[in-house]
């Protein structure tokens, strides 16, 4: 099946909510997503030592808050204890970072769909697959689209498909590969999403002559959104993703 014909995901996407705003993957960045009018974001996700989905980018706690050392190696609820706002600007002190359940039920509030992404901590790549693919099943809101996973690891893309085979998958690349047909067929992905600054015209018309779903990250630019908009890119995500909404 085509990703058309499972879900249907708008041309623009915030970035770890809305990035350029507020502290990226927390619950004030989903909801500055909603206020800009966007209608899905996209968030990192990655597991706790004990195993919880949380929403984080960084293998290690200290860019993004006020703690030390690596996620993997770091509790939920010593992971709970971090300021995770007060690092992009004082006026998100206390804010925290959010398990995957805390973002769904934002996500439901607001109404925003989601591209979540699975970014796993070397070594525990089928696990956090599993355990993201797990909380989404059981509960992913009745109201909301399906989810669109995706990843970089082809590892945690494959646990997904095994232990939530219903939620469409992309594929995500840096450089688009030589042969990047036999991964996305492999993992049964519908979409691939793909750095802007290696796309070209013939890769995006390769990618969406294969009948696949094309998007680029990060895109903070109305021009080059539009050019891979003519390009026949789907959509883009973006940390300011309303310079791209007022189109
Ligand atoms: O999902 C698109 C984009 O978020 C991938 O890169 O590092 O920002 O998670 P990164
Ligand atoms: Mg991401």
């Amino acid at each position: 099946m085509t990703e058309s014909e499972i879900i249907s995901v708008p041309a623009v996407i915030g970035h770890r909510g809305a990035a350029g705003h507020a502290p990226e993957n927390t619950l004030a960045s989903l909801r500055k997503a909603a206020e800009l009018g966007v209608r899905w974001v996209e968030f990192d996700t990655k597991i706790t030592r004990d195993g919880a989905a949380v929403l984080f980018h960084d293998h290690t706690l200290e860019r993004t808050t006020d703690g030390r050392g690596e996620v993997a190696e770091t509790t939920l609820a010593d992971l709970r204890e971090l300021d995770a706002g007060t690092w992009f600007d004082d006026t998100f002190a206390g804010e925290r970072v959010p398990t995957l359940l805390d973002a769904m039920a934002a996500l439901a509030r607001l109404g925003l769909g989601a591209n979540v992404e699975i970014k796993p901590s070397p070594g525990r790549e089928a696990e956090t697959g599993r355990v993201v693919a797990g909380v989404l099943k059981a509960s992913w809101p009745a109201t909301l689209p399906p989810p669109l996973i995706s990843s970089f690891d082809k590892e945690a893309l494959g646990a997904v498909r095994d232990a939530a085979p219903e939620f469409p998958r992309a594929l995500l690349v840096f450089r688009l590969p030589s042969d990047w047909r036999s991964p996305l067929e492999a993992l049964g992905c519908v979409a691939l999403h793909c750095q802007a600054k290696h796309l070209s015209a013939a890769k995006a018309g390769a990618v969406l002559a294969g009948g696949f779903a094309l998007r680029s990250f990060t895109v903070n630019d109305k021009a080059r959104a539009e050019k891979l908009f003519g390009w026949g890119v789907h959509g883009v995500i973006s940390d300011y993703p309303e310079r791209i909404l007022a189109r």
